[in-house]
C-alpha cells in the first residue's frame, strides 16, 4: 500500500479545510440563535462601546474602503457604514452572510474564507474583525498574512478577540469542553505570541485589556442560555459595572484584547 507523506504545509492546510468545513456548518446551523443573542440592542450598545470605539479609535473611516472580514450578520459592517465608509463583508457561513445582506444592502458581501480571500493585493485602507479569529486556531497567523496582503501598505487592521493567559479563559476553557455549543477548534487568542508571529508585518499601535461582567451575561447571553427578554432589566446596572472595573483590572482578569494594528511598508 503506498505511503501519502504530507508535508508540514500541506497538514497545514488540510487542517485549515476541515476547520473551515466545520465552521461554515455550525454558523449555518446556529444562524438565527446567533443573530437573536448577538444582535439585540443591548449586545450592539456593548460592542459600539466597549469593542469599536477603542478599535477604531483615530482610524479616519469616511469615504475608506473598509473590509468586515469573518462578519457573521455584519455588526462591525453596520457601525462602519454609519462612519461614511464603503464596506465589504465576507464571511464563510452563506446564512450568516444572508443576514449581512438583510441588515446592511449596502454592503458587498462574499461567502469565503479568510484564510484565501477574494480579494487583490493591496485592497483596503481598513480591515475589521470583531470577535472571530478565535476561530481559527491554531492557524491565527495565515489568516493575519492574508489579511496583511490585502490591506493597502500603512493601513489599519483592527480587532477584538477573546484573550489568554487570564483567569476569565482559564474557566471559559472548563466551559468550552462541556458546552456542545463550542467547536473544537476554538481557543482564546495569546496576543504576545500572535505578535511575535507577525512582528515582520504590523505596527502594534495600541491594545486595551477590556470585558468583564457585561461582556460575559450582555454580549454572550447566548452562552450563557440568558433569556433575551431578561437583558433589558440587567444590562444597564452591568455597563456602569464594566465601565467602573475596565478602568481597574489588569489583563489577567480581563475577557478580551481590542488591538489596532497598521500595515508596514
Ligand atoms: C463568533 S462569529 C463572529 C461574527 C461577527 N464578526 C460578530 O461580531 O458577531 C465567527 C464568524 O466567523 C466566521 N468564520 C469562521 N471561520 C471562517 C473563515 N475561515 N473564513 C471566514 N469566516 C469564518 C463564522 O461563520 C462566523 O460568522
Amino acid at each position: 500500500v503506498p505511503r501519502i507523506i504530507f508535508s508540514a504545509r500541506e497538514s497545514g492546510l488540510v487542517e485549515q479545510k476541515s476547520i473551515e468545513a466545520s465552521q461554515r456548518e455550525h454558523y449555518d446551523a446556529i444562524g438565527s440563535d446567533y443573530e437573536a443573542h448577538y444582535s439585540d440592542r443591548w449586545s450592539l450598545a456593548y460592542r459600539d462601546e466597549f469593542l469599536l470605539a477603542p478599535m477604531f479609535s483615530g482610524v479616519e473611516l469616511p469615504g475608506k474602503k473598509v473590509l468586515d472580514a469573518m462578519c457573521g450578520g455584519g455588526q462591525l459592517a453596520a457601525f462602519i457604514l454609519d462612519h461614511g465608509a464603503e464596506v465589504w463583508g465576507l464571511d464563510i457561513s452563506p446564512v450568516q452572510v444572508a443576514a449581512l445582506e438583510k441588515r446592511c444592502p449596502e454592503v458587498k458581501a462574499t461567502v469565503g474564507s479568510v484564510f484565501e480571500m477574494p480579494f487583490e493585493d493591496n485592497s483596503f485602507d481598513v480591515v475589521g474583525i470583531c470577535n472571530a479569529l478565535h476561530h481559527l486556531h491554531p492557524h491565527i497567523d495565515d489568516a493575519l498574512r492574508e489579511i496583511h496582503r490585502v490591506l493597502k501598505p500603512g493601513g489599519c487592521f483592527g480587532f477584538s478577540e477573546p484573550h489568554c493567559p487570564s483567569l476569565p479563559d482559564m474557566m471559559r476553557k472548563v466551559w468550552y469542553r462541556m458546552d456542545p455549543l463550542f467547536e473544537e477548534s476554538e481557543a482564546a487568542v495569546d496576543i504576545g505570541l500572535v505578535k511575535s508571529q507577525v512582528i515582520d508585518l504590523f505596527d502594534f499601535e495600541h491594545e486595551v485589556f477590556c470585558g468583564n461582567v457585561a461582556y460575559i451575561a450582555v454580549l454572550n447571553s447566548m452562552v450563557l442560555r440568558l433569556p433575551l427578554w431578561l437583558k433589558p432589566y440587567y444590562s444597564p446596572f452591568l455597563f456602569k459595572v464594566e465601565r467602573f472595573l475596565n478602568r481597574v483590572l489588569p489583563s489577567f482578569l480581563s475577557c478580551a484584547v481590542v488591538c489596532s494594528w497598521r500595515k508596514k511598508g
